[in-house]
């Protein structure tokens, strides 16, 4: 089968396919239809946190699948139950919505924001902050939610009720009106390049909230479940936020989102206000069960700290011609470039190594949680030589 051309004949181009198939994955390892060996760094977007074939997942998703598929939410489900009361537990949050998507969890930390507002300060209080370069997910309202034009286009009317600022407290003081309800923020930013906010920006955001009654909204889909060595990115910060929007690498590699929220918004959302089909699938739920208690588990999550650290280090110990700056989390790692990030891409493809580009000339690198140093020292000599190589 000429895989590429049927991918041009019957998808729509909505993906600039990379021209390689996968058949099978092992550990960190992805292996494509001529049997060839590529090293991830990619996790399927910061999805595959375990890795491909982690038995004990597998175990977990087989038995459910076993048991029952789906019942839908007019009747309860076992691993559900389960997921909420760790999951809850693990995020110092009270309750928890879950979905299918990262956007989808973002749509129902907005409805939930707009609604406690509404309940509580009327229905001119509706518009959500959130930051320039921000990415929030790909429906109508989520598009508008991002904070970069790009987003902005085509797909007019966009929902109303969403106002931008720059990353810095100055402009942050001067965004706050009486109509915001929410400040959204992504405590690492990821499609918009890997940004990190500041320390300082953050507790501003925090300080401010708190005094004027408006509820925080931590998109945590790409940095959060274990990503940045801690169960989220705002953990870094030592802030916790009124609500969690969270999806990517909860599942494991089965699509599932959440929103969770503290005891001011328990009963904010009443029977009737949201809903979805799939969502709190118990075979997805079985599955991100078992991705919270791993990562939960003894010393997981400072193991990928030190793998951060190390990443971090390696770039520190090394000449740097075309290397502008190294930044972000744990293993949520940008690397700014001279020259393209997609060339790098490519290249690296070849050499039998997968990494993602944030924007033009950011190189992204989210490998499986799992990785070894090993894995990632190899990954990171063949990907130091091509970008240093012009
Ligand atoms: C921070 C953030 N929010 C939301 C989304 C949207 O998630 P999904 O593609 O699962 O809808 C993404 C996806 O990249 C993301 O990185």
């Amino acid at each position: 089968m000429d895989y590429l051309n049927y991918a041009k004949e019957y998808l729509m181009n909505t993906y600039n396919h990379l021209p390689v198939v996968f058949t099978h994955g092992e550990g960190c390892k992805l292996f494509d239809t001529d049997n060839k060996e590529y090293l991830d760094f990619t996790s399927g977007i910061g999805v595959m946190s375990l890795g491909y074939g982690n038995k004990n997942w597998i175990k977990a998703v087989e038995a459910q699948l076993e048991k029952v598929v789906h019942t839908s939410n007019i009747f309860l489900n076992i691993p559900v139950l389960e997921l909420a009361k760790k999951f809850t537990e693990i995020s110092n949050m009270t309750k928890v919505f879950f979905c299918n998507s990262g956007a989808e969890a973002n749509e129902g930390a907005i409805k939930l924001a707009r609604k406690y507002s509404f309940d509580k300060h009327g229905k001119a209080r509706n518009t959500i902050l959130t930051l320039k370069k921000s990415f929030h997910g790909r429906t109508i309202t989520t598009l508008k939610a991002g904070g970069q034009e790009k987003l902005h286009k085509y797909f007019y009317p966009f929902t109303e009720g969403f106002k931008y600022a720059e990353a810095n407290v100055e402009e942050l003081e001067k965004s706050i009106d009486s109509s915001i309800c929410a400040i959204m923020i992504e405590p690492i930013q990821g499609e918009g390049g890997i940004n990190p906010l500041s320390e300082e920006f953050v507790h501003k955001v925090f300080g401010i909230a708190e005094k004027e009654d408006i509820l925080v909204i931590c998109d945590e889909i790409q940095c959060g479940i274990g990503r940045t060595g801690k169960i989220y990115g705002f953990n870094n910060y030592g802030v916790c936020p009124d609500i969690i929007s969270t999806a990517k690498g909860l599942g494991g590699g089965l699509p599932i989102g959440a929103v969770l929220c503290n005891e001011k918004l328990n009963n904010t959302f009443e029977y009737g206000d949201h809903g979805s089909t799939f969502g709190g699938n118990p075979v997805c739920a079985a599955g991100a069960l078992e991705v919270l208690n791993i990562i939960s588990e003894n010393s997981f999550l400072e193991e990928v700290s030190e793998k951060g650290k190390f990443v971090k280090e390696y770039f520190k110990s090394k000449n740097k011609k075309n290397i502008l700056e190294v930044r972000g989390m744990g293993l949520m790692i940008g690397i700014e470039i001279e020259g393209e990030a997609s060339r790098v891409q490519k290249k690296a493809l070849q050499k039998g190594l997968l990494v993602l580009t944030a924007g033009p000339n950011v190189v992204r690198l989210l490998p499986p949680l799992i990785i070894s140093k090993e894995e990632l020292e190899a990954g990171l000599n063949t990907l130091y030589e091509i970008i240093e190589e012009e």
